[in-house]
C-alpha cells in the first residue's frame, strides 16, 4: 500500500502512526533518494514509540541510540562504504538481539544482511512537497501493522 502526504508534518504523522504499532525487534528498513522524508518519517515513529529526544540526522555516525520506553536505534548508512563496515559495527547485535527498534535509511545498502521479516518504507519525490511513502510487510507480524495503518489512513495525516 502507499500514502500520499503533501508536507513534512503529514509524514511525521504517519511516522507516529506506525510507531505507536511497533514492538520490541521491530525492523524498518527505508529507502529513498537524498531529501526525500526518511529522517523525518523516522521522527514521527520516534514520537510513536514515546521518545523525548529530537531525532537528527546524524553527520558522522552510523548509528545512534535513542532511549525511550523502547530504545531507537537509527542506523543512517549513507556514509557507509562497504558491507565489511556493517558487519564491524556488531550490526546483529541490533537486528537479532530483539531489544529495542530498528530504523534502517538506506537499507538497500545491506540488503543481505536484514532480517527476512521487516518493514520496508521506500519514500518517492513527487514534487517539492508531495511524497508517496509505500509500505510493504515482510512477513506476518508487519502484514498486520500494515493493515492497521490502512485502517487509519486518511482520518489522521491530513
Ligand atoms: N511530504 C514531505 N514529507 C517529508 N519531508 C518533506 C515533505 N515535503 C517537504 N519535505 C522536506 O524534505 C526534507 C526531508 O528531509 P529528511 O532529512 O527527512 O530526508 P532524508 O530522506 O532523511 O534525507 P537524507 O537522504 O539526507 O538522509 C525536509 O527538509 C522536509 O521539510
Ligand atoms: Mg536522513
Amino acid at each position: 500500500m502507499y500514502i500520499l502526504t503533501r508536507n513534512s508534518k503529514e509524514t511525521k504523522k504517519l511516522g507516529k502512526s506506525i510507531g505507536e504499532e511497533l514492538l520490541h525487534g521491530s525492523i524498518i528498513a527505508l529507502t529513498g533518494e537524498l531529501g526525500s522524508g526518511k529522517t523525518t518519517l523516522i521522527q514521527g515513529i520516534g514520537e510513536g514509540i514515546g521518545i523525548i529526544s529530537i531525532i537528527k540526522s546524524p553527520s558522522f555516525t552510523i548509528i545512534n541510540e535513542y532511549p525511550g520506553p523502547i530504545a531507537l536505534y537509527h542506523f543512517d548508512l549513507y556514509r557507509l562504504r562497504d558491507e565489511q563496515e556493517i558487519i564491524s559495527l556488531g550490526y546483529e547485535e541490533y537486528f537479532y538481539k530483539r531489544e529495542g527498534i530498528v530504523a534502517v535509511e538506506w537499507a538497500e545498502k545491506i540488503k543481505d544482511f536484514l532480517p527476512k521479516e521487516h518493514l520496508k518504507i521506500d519514500i518517492q519525490m513527487l514534487s517539492l512537497s508531495e511524497r508517496k511513502i509505500s509500505l510493504k510487510p515482510c512477513g506476518f507480524y508487519y502484514k498486520g501493522i500494515v493493515n492497521r495503518i490502512r485502517g487509519l489512513e486518511g482520518k489522521r495525516y491530513r
